[in-house]
């Protein structure tokens, strides 16, 4: 569904992403696990077309993508939900729900009550708080928002940028389980990037490390959880 191949990217002459391959398949959660400053947000940013990559080839669905405007690969329905959320504090949670339908919406009288249905049935607190506003809303609320929002836009595959990121851990616990809930009721493939090694290996199935730009590991999670180099460097065990 998703192939990186030797994927490079530059911020001037630093290098941030070196050589890096890895693939998504349909229905799989795969996820990118590293420290700060590995390379991850420079990845998914390089996948959506925000950046351009000095070397490699994405493929997507069949065609090649490096390169191609942001607008151009959001409307191919890759969809990115960045790192810091970016909701609008001053729409409601069904405004800004909306604003996630203009994707593939042509005009506004377009149907979207399916899509409505789903998202509030994975995300029931968007229920309970569907008329307040987002600056009104918890992190975690606000993260739910971010991502429903992306799942509005139809995806075909999701990057998921730190969805755990400053929240409270019987948030993020819940988090993760509505990330593993979406995928096996809509088997959407889903790329998700962690520093929560534990809560991310524990959700996805295959896991790729990264370090400095470089991938360092990648199999199974459960193979990633029980290696004793990525517990020691990832996952607290001395
Ligand atoms: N806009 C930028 N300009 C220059 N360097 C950057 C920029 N964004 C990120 N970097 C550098 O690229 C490397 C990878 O960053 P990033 O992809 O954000 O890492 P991660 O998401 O894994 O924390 C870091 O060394 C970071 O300092
Ligand atoms: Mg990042």
């Amino acid at each position: 569904m998703l192939k990186i191949e030797s994927l490079s990217v530059y911020y001037g002459h630093i290098r941030a992403v070196e050589d890096v391959s890895f693939e998504v398949n349909e229905g799989e959660i795969v996820t990118l696990i590293g420290g700060n400053g590995a390379g991850k947000s420079t990845i998914l940013k390089t996948i959506s077309g925000m950046i351009a990559p000095k070397n490699g080839r994405i493929v997507y669905c069949g065609e090649e993508i490096q390169g191609l405007p942001a607008d151009v690969i959001a409307k191919k329905r890759l969809l990115h939900c960045p790192e810091g959320r970016g909701i609008f504090p001053g729409l409601t949670v069904a405004e800004n729900l909306e604003v996630g339908t203009y994707i593939w919406r042509k005009r506004s009288g377009e149907k979207n009550e399916e899509d409505l249905e789903l998202v509030l049935r994975m995300f029931p607190r968007l229920k309970e708080r569907y008329s307040q506003l987002g600056w009104s809303l918890s992190g975690g609320e606000q993260q739910m928002l971010a991502m429903a929002r992306s799942i509005m836009g139809r995806p075909k595959l999701l990057m998921l940028d730190e969805p755990s990121l400053g929240l409270a851990p019987i948030i993020i616990q819940d988090m993760f389980e509505t990330i593993k809930r979406i995928s096996v009721e809509t088997k959407l493939p889903i790329l998700l990037v962690e520093q929560n090694a534990f809560m991310a290996l524990n959700t996805a199935d295959r896991g790729y490390v990264i370090e400095n730009g470089l991938i360092t590991a990648h199999s199974g999670c459960k193979e990633l959880l029980d290696d004793p180099v990525v517990q020691k460097a990832y996952l607290g065990v001395s």
